[in-house]
């Protein structure tokens, strides 16, 4: 098998030929294929023959009949994170691509035969909107969600005693501390448990860790970050094989959450350099976090590359890097406003952007408290160590001296 640089670049491209099709479709001018796979924007597929036709949307054949179930452009971009994720195996994984990385969760989730009833054991640090969805969505619909610290064990594995979820939902690196999830040794408690276990890899992309091949079930991606890379369009990818694929392919069709074909050229002409951006903001993030951890106008620094971050460890036995991301708190004088210090920070940034993503090849910082964790209640925030004065910061691919000057400056100027 090839490494995964060379199959960031060349996966999922070129397949009519391949697959030894006419590259061109038969039109004029034979013998030349694209070597970028085209954005096909057609509703439709037509065939020579209305027998093909028949056999393609009766499955007896493999083909494209209506957008809604399949389009060359978003199957390139499935298999070529598929490549990325399990390189083919475990045997028979396929990625489905949707509309956002939540209708992708939402997939996920539904595959796993929550919407039956049962319960669900969901990480107490996962991204508010999955928190949401889970409460909101499944558990309306009778799922019963309970919720555990996944970064300690014991407790996990108590809770799956006792509870029997039919799934466990937590995330590679989680937001905005950045804690690290134990995937191997979760997915040991989950496979005795015969539990499907659904990692949110968002933060760690398949550079740093490939959850399938450590035991987990199910892999899902909001696209919108790393994987396409440069913040210009919404995408979720679902990885899974049996028993998930077959219930992920029908959720696609019937609900219609499915990704757009230029989505889906962006992001996969994004995911061509994630090893390169990757290696990059991981590089930065290490570099900044140690910096910052040395400044006097900041208090505790989130990065798992740092000694003293909890799971500086965990990280370094699973991960293949220390992830783009920290998080740090501002130092406030006892009864300062957290949220107007912060907003003050942010307010003085000149060239990181202040703006509610990351992953991209911009460096991007906000303010947790009413952005990503807004949806949860002060005392969840607060007990998740989500403090009014902690700024993410999602690191780019500029220049570290150039990042660190501008937080320096802010942090003066605040
Ligand atoms: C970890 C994680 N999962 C899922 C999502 C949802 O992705 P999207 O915004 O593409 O729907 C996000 C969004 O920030 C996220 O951070």
């Amino acid at each position: 098998m090839t490494r995964f640089e060379t199959r960031a670049v060349h996966a999922g491209e070129r397949r009519a030929r391949k697959n030894g099709e006419s590259p061109n479709g038969g039109g004029p001018g034979k013998g030349f294929y694209p070597v970028s796979t085209p954005v096909y924007l057609s509703t439709t597929f037509s065939h020579e023959e209305i027998e093909q036709t028949d056999r393609v949307l009766g499955g007896e054949e493999p083909g494209y009949s209506y957008a809604r179930y399949g389009n060359p452009t978003v199957t390139a971009f499935e298999d070529a994170v598929a490549a990325l994720e399990c390189g083919g195996e475990p045997e028979g994984a396929r990625a489905f691509a949707f509309a956002s990385g939540m209708a992708a969760m939402h997939a996920a989730l539904s595959a796993a035969e929550l919407g039956s009833g049962g319960t669900v054991l969901a990480a107490e640090q996962l991204y508010g909107s999955t928190a949401t969805l889970l409460v909101q969505v499944f558990g309306t619909a009778g799922v019963e969600v309970r919720f555990v610290d996944a970064c300690d064990l014991d407790a996990v594995r108590k809770k799956v005693s006792e509870i029997s979820p039919r799934a466990v939902v937590v995330e590679t690196i989680s937001n905005p501390l950045l804690r690290v999830a134990d995937v191997p040794a979760l997915a040991e408690i989950t496979k005795e448990a015969g539990s499907t276990l659904i990692v949110d890899a968002t933060f760690g992309t398949p550079y740093l860790q490939r959850p399938l091949e450590l035991g987990a079930d199910i892999v899902v991606h909001s696209a919108t970050k790393y994987l396409s890379g440069h913040g210009d369009l919404t995408a979720g990818i679902v990885v899974a094989g049996a028993p998930y694929d077959g219930a992920l392919d029908s959720l696609r069709k019937l609900v219609g959450g499915t990704l757009g074909p230029f989505e889906a050229w962006l992001a996969l002409r994004g995911l061509k350099t994630l090893p390169l951006r990757m290696e990059r903001q991981c590089e930065n993030a290490g570099e900044v976090a140690g910096r910052l951890a040395a400044h006097p106008r900041v208090g505790s620094v989130n990065h798992p590359s740092l000694k003293a971050h909890p799971d500086h460890e965990v990280a370094r036995r699973v991960l293949s890097g220390s992830g783009g991301l920290l998080s740090f708190e501002l130092a406030v004088e006892d009864g300062e406003d957290g949220r107007a210090a912060a907003f003050r920070f942010l307010n003085a940034l000149e060239l990181c952007v202040t703006a509610p993503s990351l992953g991209d090849i911009y460096t991007l910082a906000i303010h947790p408290a009413t952005s990503s964790h807004r949806e949860l209640s002060p005392s969840r925030r607060k007990r998740l160590g989500v403090e009014e004065n902690l700024i993410r910061v999602s690191l780019g691919i500029e220049h570290a001296d150039d990042v660190v000057a501008d937080l320096e400056q802010a942090l003066e100027r605040m």
